[in-house]
């Protein structure tokens, strides 16, 4: 392997043959196309130096298929056409799966009108703007709402 504790995460991934997946783009923490989950959590691998994750489990699209069975986001990705030329798709799908496990715990964002209420709306404008990050250059925005809405009613993240 050529990369250092120094490289950066989406550097020291494109090193494995086997995780090919994790897209860099911008290079910049602009686009989210680099996005994998760090112990759970959504994280931009443009940005992150492999020695801040020695230790983390690093869950890259690679992780999501499991048994040859498509994970429940990924499906309904391809259920309402949530992509095109699918660059931005292995950051929307790690993106989107740590932005549901947020949601879930709780944690309000920049639209979230009554940051006490009890149950929080799982609506449009929550998923704008908590997906904000991760650009689609194909504009498939309208199916990858939708797909996100189906594998959060069916209980995803896992
Ligand atoms: S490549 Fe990392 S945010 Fe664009
Ligand atoms: S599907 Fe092409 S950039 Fe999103």
């Amino acid at each position: 392997m050529r990369w250092s504790p120094a490289s950066r995460c989406s550097d020291a991934l494109q090193e494995y043959p086997n995780l090919t997946g994790t897209k860099k783009d911008c290079n910049q923490g602009a686009c989210g196309a680099c996005t994998v989950l760090c112990d759970g959590e959504r994280t931009l691998a443009c940005l992150a130096l492999a020695v801040q994750y020695e230790g983390a489990e690093i869950t890259t699209i690679e992780g999501f298929c499991k048994d040859g069975e498509l994970h429940p986001l990924q499906a309904a990705l391809m259920e309402h056409d949530g992509f095109q030329c699918g660059y931005c798709t292995p950051g929307q799908i790690c993106s989107a799966v740590g932005m549901m496990r947020e949601f879930q715990a709780g944690l309000p964002s920049a639209v979230t009108a009554d940051v006490s209420a009890n149950a929080l709306e799982f609506s449009d404008e929550e998923i704008k703007e908590r997906m904000s990050g991760n650009l689609c250059r194909c504009g498939a925005y309208v199916g990858i709402r939708a797909a996100i809405h189906e594998a959060f009613r069916s209980g995803v993240p896992r």
